[in-house]
């Protein structure tokens, strides 16, 4: 989840902590994050499996792990590593509501999940599917004979945007100003204007519930609205965390991820040319792509004192959990760094793993499928444009903020 503190932290090193366990990664800001995150957080491997991070800046120093096999542990221990406060974006505004159901642990999670996932199952996907498609589509058309594109303002950042506003119902002239949050929210490095967007977020996300209180329709924000648990209707706080967390949720992490798909093929011309030629094969890429390029970072905090691979933790010491480190693992994946779009049994963390395992991970697959399909279908092999500008970035989700792509107009 994306940075929430003031930048930088004073570097912390709880007494419990031993010295040689102690090393600084920056997940943030470190240079060779605006190269390549992947190969940055892949240099931790093989030395310390799991160390102490003093200036963390989400969690004033934490435990990073390094190794699949301790992340999936920490993952399927929630009764151990809480998710509370892990996103940390209702504390950008000085508040405490949790995002539902991702900042809750089980049994009362489990609630809140079961009400949420008919809604994004196989089936409710293939429903929205041929609007994504137009969407896709319409994105794509309004480039193509231009021969070039600014591919995340084009296509990356407006496609997730759009299909989170379909869903919630909301017209599409209110597509710039979305855009706009979105931005400001999860990309804009000043602290006030992330904190304003987030306020006006929420604020929005509000009246959207109180209207769609007042007169339900059939789209998703009034099923949250109508909604209930055990016979009682959602609390007011739970509504606004479930609204937030599908605002939040679904959009960078398609848009990160895209970023990701699109550079790689536009670097790797053959394999760009095969999907095109077996489109059949566009599911299992997106999979394999999701574990090669996982754009997600999060975190737990431990609730009573742990010793994790012989590394002893206290309660209240938070733990990041890096996915990317977990799909590059090569005690997991052989050769982890080749995308190959034959590989067997590509069980990744992508989507996380455990009772948070992600349930947009349905729309997600296919949202970037569709895009992938459309847009082979419609372009022909695209490139990165020689000599412009690459803007790649670490932190909460790795994503590319600017990537310019061309290809031959007939
Ligand atoms: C490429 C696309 C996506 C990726 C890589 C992704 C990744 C993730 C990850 C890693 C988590 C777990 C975080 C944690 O355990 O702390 C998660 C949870 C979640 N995601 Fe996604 N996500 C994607 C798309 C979506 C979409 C499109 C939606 C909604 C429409 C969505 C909704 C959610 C929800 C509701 C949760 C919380 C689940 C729970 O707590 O039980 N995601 N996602």
């Amino acid at each position: 989840m994306p940075d929430t503190l003031p930048y930088p932290p004073a570097p912390f090193v709880p007494a419990h902590v031993p010295a040689e366990l102690v090393q600084e990664f920056d997940f943030y800001r470190n240079p060779q994050m605006s190269q390549c995150p992947f190969q940055a957080v892949g240099q931790l491997r093989g030395k310390k499996p799991i160390f102490w991070n003093p200036s963390d800046p989400q969690s004033a120093g934490c435990w990073v792990l390094t190794r699949s096999e301790d992340i999936r542990h920490v993952l399927t221990t929630p009764e151990i590593f809480s998710s509370k406060g892990e996103a940390g974006f209702s504390g950008l505004i000085g508040e405490s509501w949790d995002m539902v159901p991702l900042e809750m642990d089980p049994p009362e999670h489990e609630d809140y999940r079961q009400l949420l996932h008919p809604l994004l199952t196989p089936k409710a996907v293939n429903k929205l599917a041929p609007a994504v498609i137009k969407r896709a589509v319409d994105l794509i058309e309004a480039v193509r004979s231009k021969g070039e594109c600014e591919f995340m303002s084009s296509f990356g950042t407006p496609f997730p945007v759009g299909v989170f506003m379909s869903l919630m119902g909301l017209p599409e002239s209110q597509m710039p100003i979305f855009l706009e949050w979105e931005y400001d929210l999860l990309h804009n490095p000043d602290m006030a204007v992330k904190a304003t967007a987030a306020l006006t977020i929420k604020n929005y996300l509000l009246e959207l519930a109180a209207e769609r209180r007042a007169n339900p329709t059939d789209d998703l924000a009034s099923f949250i609205v109508t909604a209930q648990i055990n016979g009682e209707p959602l609390a007011d706080d739970k509504v606004l965390g479930i609204l937030y967390l599908f605002f939040v949720g679904g959009l960078d992490t398609v848009a990160s991820s895209l970023g990701f798909f699109f550079r790689h093929l536009a670097e790797h011309p053959e394999q760009q040319a095969e999907l095109r030629a077996h489109p059949e094969k566009i599911p299992h890429a997106v999979e394999e792509m999701v574990r090669r390029f996982s754009v997600v970072t999060s975190r737990r905090q431990c609730k009573e004192d742990v010793v994790l691979s012989g590394v002893q933790m206290k309660k209240g010491d938070w733990v990041k959990v890096n996915y990317a480190l977990a799909g590059l693992d090569p005690e997991a994946f052989e050769n982890p760094y080749e995308v190959n779009f034959e590989r067997k049994n590509v069980r990744h963390f992508g989507f996380s793993f455990g009772p948070h395992f992600c349930l947009g991970s349905h729309l997600g697959r296919r949202e970037m499928a569709i895009a992938l399909q459309e847009w082979l279908a419609r372009v022909p092999q695209w490139r990165l444009k020689p000599g412009a500008k690459l803007d790649v970035h670490g932190g909460g989700v790795f994503g590319i903020e600017h990537m310019e792509l061309e290809w031959d107009v007939a």
